[in-house]
């Protein structure tokens, strides 16, 4: 791993894949510090910015198509820092659900993570609530996932959900109504652990439906503040409408250093998640006489299915239909799950998918 010097005040940008450490000095990133001689991994298609507060050694090593940038300064907007140490402070005082809204690429993963950093800092109990069904980082997509976090972090991706509610799309636009019951569901449950909740959304904010459904987000998880990123007013109409309805908006610029991605590396990103949570399944059958199945009519190759608990229908997480035999009523199933299943629900179909043995991958 080649050694780099980091200046006090400047930010080292690290595109992955890659990860780095630090040898020397205080540093870190998204409001997390890093300690010395902690590996953090980069992820492809992903940067994290690594700010110095002192003078800092740190080791980078870069995989194919990782890379490093240094920005003079924190890539943090000052206007971040203050409304992030707002809602912390308010947070101590009374519980809080706050409603994180933006277009694609504004950084409202980002400012997820720095918000609920900064609110560990400060001893504030967080739940960060996952409400991106396309691009999750709690759990993988087509689900919603939610957890208590323990302590700060760099990147969601490596926290585990402890909470997941099915939503059987990777488009909130096809599966609105289901998002805002479970939203509701999750968001309620965390309030009553932590003393601020944060849900991170979509970046569907404009086209047919697209503001009603943010409004109705704010609303079904009784935020009582509704952050909006945005870079030229286009979060505008929703905030003013919420605002109409008595919620509070704060305004903030858009991250001013973002990774933007395109289409294709969005479907790489739900690729890694994907793989991600079905490494280490196994193919499962399952006989049909036995177990309930909703949704969709018929399980197609590739369907994403939820499979629940026969008590109780709790999720016991997701799997990927293979081959049903009409005949013999037979699914089988790719799963991480082991626990006995009461009830398939057929989610939408997962395109361009190969299986080499039990593992997933997606067609070249
Ligand atoms: N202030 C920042 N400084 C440095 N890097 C940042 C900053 N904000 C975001 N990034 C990086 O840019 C990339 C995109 O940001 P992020 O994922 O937060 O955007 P998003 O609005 O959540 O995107 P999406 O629409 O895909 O959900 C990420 O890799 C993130 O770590
Ligand atoms: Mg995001």
């Amino acid at each position: 791993m080649p050694e780099l010097k980091v200046e006090a005040g400047e930010t080292l940008m690290v595109s992955g894949p890659a990860s780095t450490m630090l040898l020397e000095g205080e540093a870190h990133i998204l409001g997390a510090p890093l300690r010395p001689g902690e590996r953090v991994t980069i992820r492809r298609w992903r940067l994290l910015p690594v700010y110095a507060v002192e003078n800092c050694r740190v080791k980078v090593e870069l995989g194919s198509e990782g890379s490093l940038d240094k920005h003079d300064g924190s890539t943090i907007p000052e206007d971040w820092w203050r409304a992030a140490s707002r809602i912390a402070e308010s947070s101590r005082l009374k519980p809080l659900t706050v409603a994180v809204l933006g277009g694609v690429d504004v950084g409202k993963t980002a400012f997820t993570v720095f918000l609920a950093n900064q609110a560990l800092k400060e001893g504030v109990k967080v739940s960060v609530v996952d409400g991106d069904v396309g691009q999750s980082d709690l759990g993988p997509p087509c689900t919603l996932g939610a957890a208590q976090l323990r302590k700060p972090v760099f990147d969601l991706f490596f926290v585990n959900p402890e909470r997941l509610e099915f939503a059987g799309s990777t488009t909130p636009s096809k599966v609105r109504k289901r998002l805002l019951e479970a939203l509701k569901r999750l968001c309620s449950e965390e309030r009553k652990r932590s003393r601020l909740v944060v849900l991170n959304s979509d970046g569907w904010i404009s086209g047919d439906g697209a503001e009603a459904y943010k409004v109705s987000l704010v609303k079904a998880v009784e935020a009582e503040v509704a952050v909006g990123l945005q870079t030229l007013g286009e979060l505008e109409s929703v905030l003013e409408r919420l605002e109409a309805e008595g919620f509070q908006a704060v305004r903030l610029p858009a991250s001013p250093k973002v990774r933007a991605r395109s289409r294709g590396e969005r479907r790489e990103l739900r690729w890694q998640a994907y793989a991600k949570y079905f490494s280490g399944s196994s193919i499962r059958s399952l006989n049909l006489h036995q177990v309930k199945v909703s949704g969709f009519p018929e399980p197609k190759r590739g369907a994403i299915l939820a499979l629940y608990a026969p008590r109780g229908r709790r999720l016991l997480g997701i799997g990927v239909a293979l081959t049903y035999n009409r005949k013999r009523e037979t699914l089988k199933v790719l799963t991480p799950v082991k626990g006995f299943v009461g009830e398939v629900e057929i989610g939408e179909v997962l395109p361009d998918f190969t299986l080499a043995g039990s593992r997933l991958h997606p067609q070249q």
